[in-house]
């Protein structure tokens, strides 16, 4: 079969952790040791081209990249669909700013592995291609699935536990506090919590309780009993870096001042709970009735602020998409 000139294409979008995966308990497998519970939005996207070349490259937003965060996953990716040393360029476009901390990752690696197999012409189960999208990104390993997704601990794949039309009224206001891409990737971070931090043991073991929790909150969509198990999972998350050593601080001023000010929202009656991930941004999830009032706030609370919508969106989409 001649393969020649033909494009896969694909389309995903980024996977926000609701409760975090943070640390490894497999290094080589790049299996969870924390369970995660996600939403993979709607609004943000990534589009990825693979065609069939000499050598492999890859580039995002125009920008050639450096190969040695993407090769060992290709490499792995092309034994895994047999497709032998074959070169592939993938060409990759986002939507919004790139290794911010807005999970670019995840939308990244699923729509590679969508663009890669709808190429190759291989027909995938939502399973597979979440366990080879394991293989870039943990994150990525949800993104596959649309809605509401779980990753359990020391699992290779994620599972969908709602779809995405389960809570029609569930938003995030995603809060751009810095569009540079961050100085620490996340994979680098986790590893210095799970070598260095006196509170990682804790972490790991608390956290399932927190997942639990959590899925049953949102089982009754139930903001109240929700929130405050989010902001306990990113802030026992982040605990971890502080007390890194060297410490890893994502986060800037303005990042606190957000904090702060939807605190004071919450006490004013707003359904309104953070979190955060590996970078400045801070993700704010709301009931959809609740976003105006929230951007108009903490745009006059906490000045030059960026904000991007969300609700829940779809997985991947593979082949030509219009
Ligand atoms: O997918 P990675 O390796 O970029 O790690 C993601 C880590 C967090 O975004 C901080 C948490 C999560 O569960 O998405």
């Amino acid at each position: 079969m001649s393969l020649e000139g033909k494009r896969g294409h694909a389309v995903a979008s980024p996977s926000l952790a609701l409760i975090k995966y943070w640390g490894k308990q497999d290094q080589g497998r790049n299996t969870p040791a924390t369970g995660s519970l996600a939403v993979t939005l709607d609004s943000l996207k990534t589009t990825t081209e693979a065609t069939w070349a000499e050598f492999d490259s890859v580039t995002v937003n125009k920008i050639p990249q450096e190969l040695g965060r993407y090769q060992p996953f290709l490499t792995n990716l092309k034994t895994s669909l047999g497709l032998g040393s074959q070169g592939l360029a993938i060409v990759s476009e986002n939507n919004f700013p790139t290794a911010a901390g807005l999970a670019s990752s995840s939308s990244g690696f699923a729509a590679l592995v969508g663009a890669v197999s709808d190429l190759a012409q291989i027909e995938a189960s939502s399973a597979e291609l979440s366990r080879w999208a394991r293989e870039g990104s943990g994150s990525a390993t949800r993104s596959i699935y649309g809605g509401f997704t779980v990753y359990d601990a020391g699992a290779e794949e994620a599972i969908q536990e709602w779809a995405e039309d389960f809570w029609p009224d569930f938003r995030v206001v995603l809060c751009v506090v810095r569009d540079e891409a961050k100085a620490t990737s996340s994979r680098k971070a986790m590893e210095l919590s799970r070598t260095t931090s006196p509170f990682y043991q804790n972490w790991v073991q608390t956290s399932p309780a927190l997942l639990s929790q959590a899925r049953s909150a949102l089982a009754q969509r139930d903001w109240s009993a929700l929130g405050p198990i989010i902001r306990q999972s990113y802030l026992r998350m982040f605990s971890t870096m502080f007390t890194s050593e060297p410490p890893v601080i994502f986060w800037q001023p303005e990042s606190l001042a957000v904090i702060q000010a939807l605190a004071t929202l919450r006490n004013d009656g707003l359904s309104a709970w953070e979190t955060m991930d590996a970078g400045p941004q801070v993700k704010v999830f709301c009931p959809a009735n609740e976003v105006e009032t929230i951007v108009a706030e903490l745009g006059q609370r906490v000045p030059g602020l960026r904000y991007l919508v969300a609700g829940p969106g779809p997985g991947l989409r593979r082949g030509s998409i219009a």
